[in-house]
């Protein structure tokens, strides 16, 4: 094992970004850069040894910094959406900027996917680490609180990547980190993403309306093309009459794990199979829900891939371990907030196979 630091680029702010490589087993490697804290390459083997990079991205920092997908980034404060950026806490009443329309969208107009992280780089013979954290000042992008944050990422077995969250702040505040990594186990540049297989460990989901806002509902999966808990290709019911996915474009979900006594550890909340490569990703998280997004905004022709690859809509899908969106509006939504003198931990594996 080893971790490799490159320079990758200067920010238009002349802050030098940097990238780390993390060197596992059978040639799988991860690439990192502290510019969103951002999962920049994930290259996995297939089931005969054949090596293929599973995540999108840009080959150019400025693409990082301007284009809109949030492409393999840390999110926060909060990941997903708060409706007309707007909450109240404590009795105040807090008011965000809204980037998604009239709503708050993954942290703001500069949310921590678009900000350089300190990092700390701890290599040991079995797990190679990269530390990245942050301080975001009390106020930034109207969030109560000095909220300081960690993300680790840590090369586990050769073929593990663990993600490990960590914030604390000096006043009472809310947060939803995650990461926002599109996925496509057959190669980035493969084609959509519709005949991979999917299971899903989750009984409900939360109901949005056209803007993709909460509507407070939390419906059962049961008998609609939201139900994974049968493995099945990701477009089998891709069904846009359907009204959820119609509204959404595609999957664009908070999907609820089905038991909150659950060892994350033990047992996966998802499980992806691309059935001509063998890849698979298996995923465990310690959080209750999951952003199931087919990337139906994936489609900006001004900002291609790596070598060029032109991005489209489906080719790729996330997995983003979260509470629920707009909670802190919601009565019996999961807990977002975070008070001074408590720690806010979370983590969530991707564990690659063949
Ligand atoms: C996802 C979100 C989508 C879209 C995307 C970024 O997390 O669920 O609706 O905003 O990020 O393009």
């Amino acid at each position: 094992m080893s971790i490799e630091t490159k320079v990758f680029g200067v920010t238009k702010n002349g802050e030098t970004v940097h990238s780390y490589t993390l060197t596992g087993k059978n040639g799988f490697a991860v690439t990192l850069i502290d510019f969103g804290a951002t999962v920049k390459n994930i290259i996995a083997p297939d089931r005969k040894g054949e090596l293929a990079d599973v995540v999108c991205g840009y080959d150019r920092l400025s693409d990082y910094e301007d284009a809109d997908g949030y492409q393999g980034a840390v999110v926060g404060r909060f990941g997903n959406r708060i409706g007309k950026g707007r909450f109240t806490l404590e009795g105040k009443d807090y008011t965000l900027y809204c980037n998604d329309n009239t709503n708050h969208l993954h942290g703001g107009r500069v949310g921590f996917s678009h900000r350089v992280w300190q990092t700390e780089i701890r290599e040991s013979g079995d797990a190679d680490r990269v530390i990245f954290s942050l301080v975001s000042p009390d106020g930034d992008e109207g969030y109560p609180g000095t909220l300081r944050v960690t993300v680790e990422y840590c090369l586990a077995d050769g073929c593990e990547l663990v993600i490990s969250y960590r914030a604390t702040t000096d006043k009472t505040t809310v947060l939803n980190l995650t990461n926002h990594t599109y996925f496509n186990l057959a190669g980035f540049d493969s084609g959509d993403v519709l005949e991979h297989m999917l299971y899903l460990d989750a009984d409900r989901f939360v109901e949005t309306d056209a803007e993709l806002i909460p509507t407070g509902r939390v419906l059962p999966v049961l008998d609609t093309p939201m139900d994974f808990r049968t493995t099945k290709p990701i477009g089998r019911d891709f069904d846009l009459t359907y009204e959820p996915l119609k509204l959404a474009g595609g999957y664009d979900h908070c999907m609820v794990f089905t038991d909150t006594l659950h060892d994350p550890i033990k047992s996966p909340r998802a499980i992806v199979t691309e059935p001509k490569s063998g890849r698979t990703l298996t995923m465990y998280t310690s959080l209750p829900c999951v952003q199931f997004y087919s990337a139906n905004f994936m489609s900006n022709p001004d900002f291609p891939f790596k070598g060029g690859y032109t991005q489209k809509k489906q080719h790729a899908f996330c997995l983003e371990t979260e509470n629920m969106p707009d909670s802190m509006n919601h009565e019996g939504f999961t807990d977002c907030v975070l008070k001074a003198g408590e720690e806010f931990t979370s983590v969530t594996v991707y564990r690659f196979g063949n």
